[in-house]
């Protein structure tokens, strides 16, 4: 096995295979609530970058329906954060924050889309990542979009470690 880049030791409880053990719950004034089950792995080639992908599929049809890829990078000697994202919605955005103790929180630092991409916009999303006490994961995703410009809760999931 690699051995970790130190410059991401700090990031280490992320690492590895989490699967949402109850359903994950979408939301938002503009659209019906849902329901969804999401995978996530993140991973490491002892570079001082870990590299994630997060797989969302529809509870009750199982289809795929989000999909998120991208790297994580931490600024040396900071506890600061950034996470470089492509979506499959045609969303591309770099999120930065800060980690404390085993909570992340982030929040759009630039965003672009392709031309095509559906309305209304997201315009700023902001997300916690956070370990919970019993070993849980759990990330909760707010965004303003064109029509919403108030930070508004989307998403809000629990995942168990897999592998
Ligand atoms: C709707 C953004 C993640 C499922 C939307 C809308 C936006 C959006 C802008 C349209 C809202 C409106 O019509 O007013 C995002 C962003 C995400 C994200 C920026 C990640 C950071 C997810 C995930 C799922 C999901 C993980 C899980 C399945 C849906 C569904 C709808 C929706 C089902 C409503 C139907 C539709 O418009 O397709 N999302 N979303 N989204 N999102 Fe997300």
């Amino acid at each position: 096995q690699t051995a970790l880049n130190p410059a991401i030791l700090s990031l280490d409880w992320l690492l590895g295979t989490w699967k949402s053990d109850e359903h994950g719950e979408g939301c938002f004034p503009t659209i019906n609530p849902f329901r969804y089950t999401e995978t996530l792995h993140f991973s490491h080639e002892g570079q001082p970058v870990i590299h994630f992908m997060f797989n969302a599929f529809h509870a009750e049809s199982k289809k795929p329906l989000h999909r998120e890829c991208g790297f994580i990078r931490m600024q040396p000697e900071t506890n600061k954060v950034m996470f470089i994202i492509a979506q499959n919605s045609g969303l591309v955005e770099i999120e930065e924050g800060e980690l404390t103790e085993k909570q992340l929180n982030l929040k759009t630092h630039a965003l672009a889309r392709i031309s095509f991409a559906k309305e209304p916009h997201v315009q700023q999303v902001s997300r916690v990542f956070q370990l919970r006490p019993d070993g849980r994961l759990e990330q909760t995703v707010s965004m303003t979009t064109d029509n919403q410009p108030l930070m508004t809760q989307h998403l809000h999931i629990t995942y168990c470690r897999s592998s």
